[in-house]
């Protein structure tokens, strides 16, 4: 085994590089990438920090020693309202849950799903008129949310419920994005504000969940939907999960499954109006493959340009722009020494930039995954990686392709003049201030649109 420390500032990155993060944490990785190259390493208050860039580390890393990978530290901080959901539990909990819930994931539910996707998705638009002026970021906020709470709860959920919810994970989002409290660690006892009101969102959560979960259990009554799965599943012994467990797994999947995948559709609907030609591709594609009617999920497989372009979409603004492990026992990456207790770092930013898998990086080319065969496997890795790779990964893509189907069929998304992506990233990439504001213009229907001259978004 090498004995070689990965070059990297000299410099304890205190409190100062500390702040410098906060501010533009993207710039930073980007500037230590290209200076030090594919293995950086850092002391970050005290503690070895390594940002891994090169494909064939991540996937050395994540998937070749995936035993020897646990959560990063901050699971600490997701813990406060995840509670030991998948997202924030390890060894023998995480390996247990993982099993219970992918019987949640398998292809055959996950096309049961779209259903509910496609039905939540058109009512969630209703509201929406030629003309009006929508935020981009609040909207597909709004319906990603609406999504995932009737294919987690079915019927058993309330209207009042789910504002009850989204209103609680802004308020979580929050917490993670913006607050000192979480940058910092501070311990959840000390009573700031922002902590108060933390603990409030989750107690609200907390009681419409529980409340669902009991009543659930009480009628007996097995559903098809996400929840019911989750209540049937059994381990090996034939136990099933407590409340609590219940509880923890649900919240996750509402954080880890709303905020993400609306994202990834903001980010699209904000590049489909910058780049109009390809816009005019993806509603040509939906003419010749759905025309009018509503998309379903055998569709979404025949879409193929518009796979390409969400492709693309999370290539350039990832919604998960970096993914962290600590190393639990010393290993070697790109022939550097990473020592025991490391803090991992592998950043789809820095890594879905670099020209040497993605010639002309900043530039939004959908054809580039035309010919995807030659690119290194984790030169691209929106999801993550190895067994604790995101779970609802086809979920995300058949909801994203499928709202982004309903949105596109009748709609063009213009950003109003000056409107202008500026990112502010924390857990999630994030918009900097309250989400992008466009104008939306109905499309005349497919027919007719077919004999007249395509409409220019400029
Ligand atoms: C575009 C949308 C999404 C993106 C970009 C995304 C990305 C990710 C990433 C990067 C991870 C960490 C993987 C790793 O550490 O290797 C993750 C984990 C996870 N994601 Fe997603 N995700 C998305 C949508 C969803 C959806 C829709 C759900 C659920 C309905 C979901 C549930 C989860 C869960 C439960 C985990 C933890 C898995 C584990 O540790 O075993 N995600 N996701």
């Amino acid at each position: 085994m090498s004995h070689r420390t990965a070059p990297g500032p000299k410099d304890h990155l205190g409190l100062t590089n500390i702040f410098r993060w906060a501010s533009d944490q993207l710039g930073l990785l980007t500037k230590l990438k290209a200076q030090y190259g594919d293995v950086v390493q850092m002391s970050v208050v005290g503690s070895p920090w390594v940002l891994v860039s090169h494909p064939h580390d991540i996937e050395t890393a994540l998937v070749k020693n995936a035993k020897i990978m646990g959560r990063d530290q901050y699971i600490t901080i997701l813990q406060r309202t995840l509670g030991h959901g998948l997202l924030t539990s390890d060894g023998e909990l995480w390996r247990r849950q993982r099993k219970l819930m992918s019987v949640a994931f398998t292809p055959k539910k996950i096309h049961g799903y779209a259903e509910t996707m496609v039905r939540v998705g058109a009512d969630a638009l209703a509201p929406w008129r030629d003309g009006m002026e929508i935020n981009v970021h609040a909207e597909m906020s709004r319906l990603t949310m609406e999504v995932v709470a009737e294919v987690l709860f079915g019927t058993g959920v309330t209207k009042a419920d789910v504002e009850t919810v989204s209103h609680a994970m802004e308020v979580i989002n929050d917490y993670y994005a913006n607050s000192p409290e979480a940058v910092v660690m501070l311990p959840e006892w000390v009573p700031t504000p922002r902590h108060l009101r933390m603990r409030r969102a989750v107690e609200s959560i907390d009681a419409v969940l529980f409340r669902i979960i009991a009543a659930r259990r009480a009628s007996g009554e097995v559903k098809a939907d996400l929840l019911g799965t989750l209540l049937a599943a059994q381990d090996d012994e034939g136990a099933g999960m407590t409340d609590r467990q219940l509880r923890d797994e649900a919240v996750t999947l509402f954080l880890a499954g709303h905020e993400t995948t609306a994202l990834a559709l903001a980010h699209t609907l904000y590049l489909l109006s910058k780049y109009p030609d390809v816009a005019r591709r993806v509603r040509a594609e939906l003419a010749e493959t759905v025309g009018d009617r509503r998309p379903g999920a055998d569709d979404v497989k025949r879409l193929v340009y518009t796979g390409w372009v969400l492709k693309e979409s999370m290539r350039l603004y990832p919604p998960a722009w970096t993914t962290g492990r600590e190393a639990t026992e010393d290993l070697e990456l790109g022939g550097y020494h990473i020592p025991k207790g490391a803090q991992l770092l592998f950043s789809q930013w820095v890594v879905h930039r670099d020209p040497r898998w993605f010639p002309n990086p900043e530039a939004f080319d959908p054809e580039r995954w035309r010919d995807e065969a030659s690119l290194p496997r984790y030169a691209y890795f929106p999801f993550g990686g190895g067994p604790r790779t995101c779970i609802g990964n086809h979920f995300a893509m058949m909801e994203a392709t499928l709202l982004l189907a309903l949105v596109v069929q009748r709609y063009r998304v213009d950003l109003l003049p000056g409107e202008r992506l500026m990112l502010r990233p924390s857990v999630t990439l994030r918009q900097k201030g309250p989400g992008l504001r466009a104008r939306i213009f109905a499309h005349e229907p497919v027919e007719r649109a077919a004999q007249t001259p395509a409409v220019s978004a400029a």
